[in-house]
């Protein structure tokens, strides 16, 4: 079975709206292997909303509990691996990158702008997108953190077609 012979936790990174969360709960089914939403985990962690830890603590703040709270999860998971969804701006950071990196397969789902912007206007708690145009904001950090995720060894396409089509690519990169 494939998720016996997965070694390490697969990390799935990429922006807001790719479907990290949908597309790994569905990997992790086909796997027969546990899921996590690393910003669960910094909600629960935290015992405090992610808008509630910007507003109160900023971003910064938010990042160093976000790579904790991944870190813990990867140590956790090293002899049953985990399939962990991370929020979009942690592969960004270089410090929560070369903890993936180190001791886990980081898969990058990448997706259209079309399509996330389709996507994140269905749900409305991402600090980032507050107030803001979200094409604008999403086709700047596409740009900004492009070259972060691209240091993933695996590229994954996310289209605008169904999520489980993007589960069978996965599958098909990890055989
Ligand atoms: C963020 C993405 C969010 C969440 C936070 C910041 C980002 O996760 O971690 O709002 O910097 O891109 P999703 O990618 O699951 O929306």
């Amino acid at each position: 079975k494939l998720g016996e012979m997965i070694d390490r936790p697969v990390v799935l990174v990429g922006l807001m709206g790719v479907g990290k969360s949908t597309i790994g709960r569905r990997l992790a089914q086909s796997l027969g292997t546990p899921f996590v939403d690393a910003d669960d985990a910094v909600v629960e962690a935290a015992q405090m909303s992610i808008p509630e830890i910007f507003e109160r603590f900023g971003e910064a703040y938010f990042r160093d509990g976000e790579r904790r709270v991944i870190a813990r999860l990867i140590e956790d998971s090293q002899n049953r691996p985990y399939i962990i969804a991370t929020g979009g701006g942690a592969f960004a950071d270089d410090e929560t990158r070369a903890l993936i990196l180190d001791k886990a397969y980081a898969i990058w789902l990448d997706s259209d702008l079309d399509t996330l912007v389709e996507r994140v206007s269905r749900k409305s708690n991402r600090p980032l997108l507050k107030g803001k145009d979200a094409r604008s904001v999403l086709a700047d950090l596409m740009a900004k953190r492009g070259p972060a995720y691209a240091e993933a060894p695996i590229r994954v396409v996310s289209d605008g077609g169904p999520q489980t089509n993007s589960v069978a690519r996965i599958l098909a990169a990890l055989e």
